[in-house]
């Protein structure tokens, strides 16, 4: 069982793995990039993660000569080299290596590089009793729906919520609450789910979909619209979801208790049936790496 990382062909362990200082993702952020996690040996709504990554590199005009059946195949190799049941695949392209200039490079290839660590613990703990959030200001660009490398105003969200003891930073914009520096937000309000629409203010979570479609399923209604920070503050239930918390019910968001600090049954709800989803397509009866 190992870390594993693959750079433009090559597999390699990850204390081998470099790219060059003239990497346009280092000097720019000018790529795009994944996160996919693997249960019982299982990418995880991989077609999903890989039509976003495409639809990402086309939005920054970024050119591979991967294609998403390579990518897979990439994965599948690696998760046998690396032997992990449960791991988080990264992989990112960015524009190339070049010397640096803005305008993008004439005859550069892009560069691809992938990967695989074992999957970081889930936050059972928080599953059961809830994770506070915080709030801060989005001053991030108009183009939130490309998975882009640039993440420093995320980043910094973020760690101002660690540094105050919260586990999530959620943005808010004109007065309307927009997602999680890492995540999307919802909220439950008289048995309906509220949750910001799909446009380029917000990264369309996989999870956020599934979590949706799945709502849907069980006849609970999802109004997909923006909705205030006041009603945040007054929900019945909140939750995050993403690729790694999956569904992570909110008890408190700044020093605002929401419902009584008690995990909604909404919420409970869908935190089992996404887990029963997960099990369903990578649990015993899906094909597993030998
Ligand atoms: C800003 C942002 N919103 C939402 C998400 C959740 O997306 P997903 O469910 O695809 O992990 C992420 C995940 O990285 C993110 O960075």
């Amino acid at each position: 069982m190992c870390s594993i990382a693959f750079i433009n062909g090559q597999f390699m362990t990850i204390d081998k793995a470099y790219v060059n200082i003239e990497d346009r993702g280092y000097q720019f952020g000018d790529g795009v990039y994944e996160v996919v996690y693997v249960y019982e040996g299982v990418p995880f709504a991989l077609e999903d993660h890989l039509e976003r990554f495409f639809n990402s590199l086309n939005s920054v005009k970024i050119q591979t000569d991967y294609t998403k059946q390579d990518i897979e195949q990439i994965i599948y190799d690696g998760l046998k080299e690396a032997n992990l049941k449960y791991a988080e695949i990264y992989f990112q392209i960015t524009r190339g290596t070049s010397r640096r200039t803005h305008t993008f490079p004439e005859k550069v290839s892009s560069n691809f590089v992938l990967n695989i660590q074992p999957g970081v613990n889930p936050p059972t703990e928080l599953w059961e009793k809830g994770a506070s959030v915080s709030l801060a200001k989005d001053i991030r660009w108009s183009r939130c729906d490309i998975k882009s490398l640039n993440l420093l105003p995320n980043v910094l969200a973020k760690q101002e919520a660690r540094d105050n003891g919260y586990f999530e930073s959620v943005l808010y914009r004109d007065g309307y609450i927009i997602e999680g520096s890492s995540t999307n937000i919802f909220i439950v309000e008289n048995n309906q789910i509220y949750t910001y629409p799909a446009n380029s203010h917000i990264l369309g979570g996989i999870t956020r979909k599934h979590i949706i479609s799945l709502a849907e399923s069980i006849n609970i209604k999802v109004n997909q619209i923006p909705f205030t920070v006041e009603q945040l503050y007054h929900a019945n239930e909140v939750f995050l979801t993403g690729t790694y918390i999956e569904v992570l019910p909110v008890t408190k968001v700044n020093s605002e208790i929401i419902n009584n600090g008690l995990v909604g049954p909404i919420t409970k709800k869908l935190n089992e049936e996404y887990k029963k989803w997960i099990n369903n397509e990578c649990g015993l009866s899906a094909i597993k790496i030998s």
